[in-house]
């Protein structure tokens, strides 16, 4: 079945399922209750709508404290995934919505469309500063997707004026997720996600990621890690060789790739993947929408990897989520061709570096070092690791991994050969059952089957061993649960 058979086939199935009457028919009865307005007039981001429509609850999140959120009812949860990747220095700052109630009063607004100010240029100047080599360009969005368009369109035109107009090809890695807008789509390497909106921007190519427990399946011959990094950095070589180096804009790589659940860089892979983009000319973009302000453990991921990019795209943990903000930051080499004469990178956003989002930004970043969070995920991420190891003994884990605060456990049906489940079975188990689980037992996490299903943690930095051993016992106690529903 193809994907666009698929497609309609879900399309056809949820349209059985709404049979709510319209919602014109509704008007006029005033909805009570923050479920009905939900129901109503919220539209989810990424979410199956029918089941709500049919009358299911929607999960309503009112407070945040530490690592804690609690839902409309009083219930308290784990915040496992930090949000969505965003919450790294805790919820319920009380320093950070201060900040920013004070930025509000001070100056609620001002573009960055030929005028500058002060919260911008302080936080410029400070992600310059946290940055390597000589990234020290900072161009701001309003979150990491905008960021990731911003790179895209920033390659094709340094190429242009450089003189190499036919470079506007973009290779990234399979099931990587990069984004929504129709530029980052053509990057993202995620079929199902793209098929309803094509034709995309063109000229996006995929090469293999780095999932080592899969390796072989993706036509590694075997080997071993370090084997296996060289063999995947050299499909990008590959890639553009067979593409045409002369067509071949960039390479938008995540430190760890997020989507497929967590896949760090084997040992030597970024630094050969250098090496062909300096030998090819191609720009690598380092997309640490994720990875960057202490997931894991530096303020930019690829410090922690030992790569020098063209260009970081940021987003997510930079306000730590208590107001929305996005970067590309670029280096020297790129700023350059836009330095002289009337020469212009046409492109942004009214709310890109927005004067709230900028303060609390820098004061989130504050709290970062007199916190020394940063320090606090490096020492304790092999605990966390550990105590996630310990699930190895459970029928359906096969495989944990990830770096930081950022792990990943891929659920397969046989562990000795690494069968992963069915489309159905993967439903009957992601959908069906772990999620709810998971949150029914107080754990707020992420089951993901956009690749093999995986159960994705994230949790804010400031936790510690207490909590690595908490977040054990409720996946244990879900996860043995959920191999004798098999
Ligand atoms: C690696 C990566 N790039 C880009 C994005 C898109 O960011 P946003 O949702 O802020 O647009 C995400 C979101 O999760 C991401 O993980």
């Amino acid at each position: 079945m193809t994907i666009i058979d698929k497609l309609l086939k879900t399309a056809k199935n949820q349209h059985h399922v709404a049979k709510t009457p319209p919602l014109t028919k509704r008007r006029g009865k005033k909805a009570e209750t923050l479920q009905d307005k939900a129901r109503d007039h919220l539209w989810m981001h990424f979410t199956r709508q029918g089941p709500l429509s049919a009358g299911a609850e929607v999960p309503i999140i009112v407070k945040g404290s530490g690592h804690h959120i609690w839902d409309d009812k009083g219930k308290k949860y784990f915040d496992g995934l930090s949000g969505l990747f965003v919450v790294n220095a805790g919820h319920g700052r009380k320093r950070l919505a201060e900040v920013a109630a004070k930025q509000a009063e001070e100056l609620a607004f001002f573009p960055l469309w030929s005028y500058a100010h002060p919260s911008a240029i302080e936080l410029a100047d400070k992600l310059a500063d946290y940055a390597p080599g000589d990234l020290n360009k900072v161009f701001f969005t309003t979150g990491g997707g905008e960021a990731v368009e911003s790179a895209f369109k920033l390659a094709k035109q340094y190429w242009k004026l450089m003189g190499k107009p036919m470079k506007h090809k973009v290779i990234s890695r399979n099931i990587a997720y990069h984004g929504t807008p129709q530029g980052a789509l053509a990057i993202t390497g995620i079929p199902a996600m793209k098929a309803m909106f094509e034709p995309l921007t063109p000229g996006g190519f995929r090469v293999p990621n780095t999932n080592y427990y899969r390796a072989e399946e993706m036509g590694f011959p075997g080997g071993t890690e370090e084997e296996f990094g060289l063999w995947a950095a050299n499909r990008i070589e590959e890639m553009i060789e067979f593409e045409g180096a002369e067509t071949v804009a960039a390479v938008f790589l995540e430190p760890v790739q997020n989507s497929g659940g967590c896949f760090p860089p084997p040992p030597g892979y970024f630094q050969r993947v250098r090496e062909i983009c300096d030998k090819h000319d191609v720009l690598l973009v380092s997309d640490e929408v994720i990875c960057a302000f202490g997931r894991i453990g530096e303020m930019f991921a690829c410090t922690a990897f030992d790569y020098v990019p063209d260009i970081i795209t940021c987003a997510k943990g930079m306000t730590s989520g208590y107001s929305p903000i996005g970067a590309m930051i670029t280096s020297d080499r790129l700023f350059e061709p836009f330095a002289k004469g009337n020469t212009t990178f046409y492109h942004g956003y009214t709310f890109g570096g927005h004067p709230v989002s900028a303060a609390v930004a820098l004061e989130n970043l504050k709290i970062f070092e007199e916190e020394k969070i940063n320090e606090h995920v490096r020492e304790n991420s092999p605990k966390f690791r550990a105590a996630l190891e310990r699930l190895l003994d459970i029928p359906i884990v096969g495989d944990v991994r990830g770096a930081g605060y950022f792990f990943g456990i891929e659920l397969v049906k046989n562990k000795t050969t690494k069968e992963t489940f069915s489309e159905a079975e993967s439903e009957k188990l992601l959908r069906g059952f772990l999620s709810k689980a998971l949150f029914q037992a107080g754990l707020y996490c992420r089951a993901d089957d956009r690749g093999d299903p995986v159960i994705q943690l994230a949790p804010p930095l400031t936790i510690g061993p207490t909590e690595f051993d908490e977040i054990e016992a409720i996946l244990r106690d879900v996860l043995t649960r959920a191999s004798k529903l098999l």
